[in-house]
């Protein structure tokens, strides 16, 4: 017999609370830090994440910006502290060539951006509106160079124009065009899938490649090293991280990196509604998240073959939930909405790179705005917080916190003869001292009762917020807001050094203590 819709079970949910969720926090044990930059964004020219999402144009009075880049989109984003915004691309970065973005922009010349909607790109948007941009958000950019159709001169001079000094050709022209001092970029990709749309090619030939381009890239960054990211693996191609990092020195690499979707099917239109999704969909949906967590351990045991002191950071540069495009838009724009089953994908997701960050020291959230699993959707001149921004919101008090080990018995999720852990958990203890621990139920029927041993913290009070609503296909529309967002959390209880949580079903709580 078919197992009732979850969104009908949900309904009588107060009447099947079990305490069967186990969960111990380490408070004693901390040792690794939760780099902030695993909290990183990702912005490509594709649909309307650039023009429409950051960036209006000079000439906009309708909607209130600097230099074209909208204000409200600013506003919000500050609030998630984003330490890092990677750009131009994406499968578009090896198509892009940095000198066309630069200078006035009515001289600028015009491409096809062939990757993504086969649209005319008026390149009005370039280097320094990018790099200026960034300083306005308080983010570090990552550029992503094109190693595909480029050269390694051009990458080289990119890396001069935005980082030298003192006179140089490439220094010059960027004060020419405005700009004395250097932007000191510290992240680069070199290349970007790199297997597949940045060049198809193998790995022992991308690995000399990476060598090549990063012998020529300025390895200092004002007092600093450069960090160059090498194009990496798509999820469990273990055998392309292995051949990098046999044949990649760690004096030239600093960051590998790592692509992982949540996509039912590769298939032109097979990944399923954003919204209306049924019982199968979802739980496949959140068994692709899960399995982030035995991709980084299986890529990362790879790593500490050929580089077991850590150095070289395992870069997890696109991540998230990639359904079919909303009916009627551009399939080439990749526009979708954002439910609560994203957001505990995302928290999820986040709890699994708390838990790896030894290794993973840098991820970042595919798209920013209006493209795949985005945390801002605009229309004209309206904005939307989708649930996936409130968990980036609510969790951004991990950044930079000495991650706390935890172990999780979890009571399971089941659909018809498949069963995941419903509950995931991290913890982390800030500079100030106080203790967070981020609580992730994915079971959409069931609430759970969660009991966490607190050892080694004398803790004395407990506040939270919570992310949920009454059915896991709730979202954010333009027309009503707020019908998703964050509230104050009332059912974490503290007795001694145990804490007791009523977690609703699909929910994502951060609680402080
Ligand atoms: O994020 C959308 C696309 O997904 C990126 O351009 C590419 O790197 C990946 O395949």
């Amino acid at each position: 017999m078919k197992k009732p819709l979850f969104t009908l079970a949900f309904a009588s949910m107060a009447l099947v609370a079990s305490a069967q969720t186990k969960v111990t926090v380490n408070a004693d044990q901390g040792k690794h830090q939760i780099s902030r930059h695993i909290y990183g964004h990702f912005a490509e020219h594709l649909g309307r994440c650039i023009y429409d999402g950051f960036y209006v144009g000079e000439s906009n009075t309708k909607i209130p910006n600097k230099n074209g880049v909208r204000l409200d989109v600013v506003a919000a984003l500050k609030k998630l502290k984003v330490p890092n915004l990677r750009w131009p691309g994406g499968c578009f970065a090896d198509t892009y060539h940095w000198k066309d973005g630069i200078g006035p922009k009515a001289k600028r010349p015009k491409i096809v951006n062939t990757w993504w909607g086969g649209v005319t790109e008026d390149n009005s948007f370039g280097t320094h509106d990018f790099l200026n941009m960034c300083e306005l958000l308080g983010t570090e950019p990552y550029l992503a160079g094109n190693v595909g159709s480029g050269t390694v001169q051009d990458l080289t001079e990119w890396v001069q124009y935005v980082n030298f000094e003192k006179d140089s050709p490439m220094s010059s022209l960027r004060q020419q065009n405005g700009r004395a001092k250097p932007w000191n970029v510290r992240y680069w990709g070199v290349g970007n899938e790199a297997w597949g749309c940045g060049g198809n090619m193998k790995p022992d030939y991308y690995a000399n490649i990476f060598r090549q381009y990063s012998t020529f890239m300025n390895p200092k960054v004002g007092d600093e090293r450069i960090f160059r990211i090498a194009s990496g693996a798509s999820d469990n191609d273990y055998n392309w991280t292995e051949t990098l990092m046999k044949n990649i020195p760690n004096t030239l690499m600093e960051g590998l990196a790592m692509h992982h979707y949540s996509v039912l099917s590769w298939g032109e239109g097979k990944k399923g509604s954003a919204t209306q999704f049924p019982d199968e969909e979802y739980f496949k949906t959140m068994q692709q998240a899960l399995l982030m967590d035995e991709l980084i351990e299986k890529h990362s045991a790879v790593m500490d073959k050929y580089d077991p002191e850590k150095k070289v950071a395992l870069i997890v540069d696109e991540w998230g939930g990639w359904y079919n495009v909303e009916p009627g838009t551009n399939p080439g724009f990749l526009y979708q909405q954002n439910t609560m089953r994203d957001a505990v994908l995302a928290g999820a997701t986040l709890n699994i790179f708390h838990k790896h960050c030894e290794r993973v020291r840098m991820a970042n959230l595919a798209q920013a705005i209006n493209v795949l699993q985005a945390v801002i959707l605009t229309k004209g001149d309206k904005l939307l917080l989708t649930p996936t921004y409130h968990v980036l919101e609510m969790y951004n008090v991990h950044q930079d916190a000495t991650m706390l080990p935890v172990a999780v018995k979890s009571d399971d999720f089941t659909f018809e003869k498949e069963k995941l852990p419903a509950v995931s958990v991290s913890a982390s203890r800030d500079k100030a001292g106080k203790v967070h621990v981020s609580l992730v139920n994915i079971d959409p029927t069931k609430p759970q009762e969660i009991s966490v041993d607190l050892k080694g913290l004398n803790a004395t009070a407990v506040t939270g917020r919570i992310l949920t609503s009454g059915n896991v296909h709730d979202h954010n529309t333009f027309e009503n807001l707020n019908k998703v967002k964050p509230v104050a959390f009332s059912g974490a209880k503290l007795s001694g050094n145990t804490l007791t949580v009523t977690l609703p079903p699909v929910s994502v709580a951060v609680l402080e203590l």
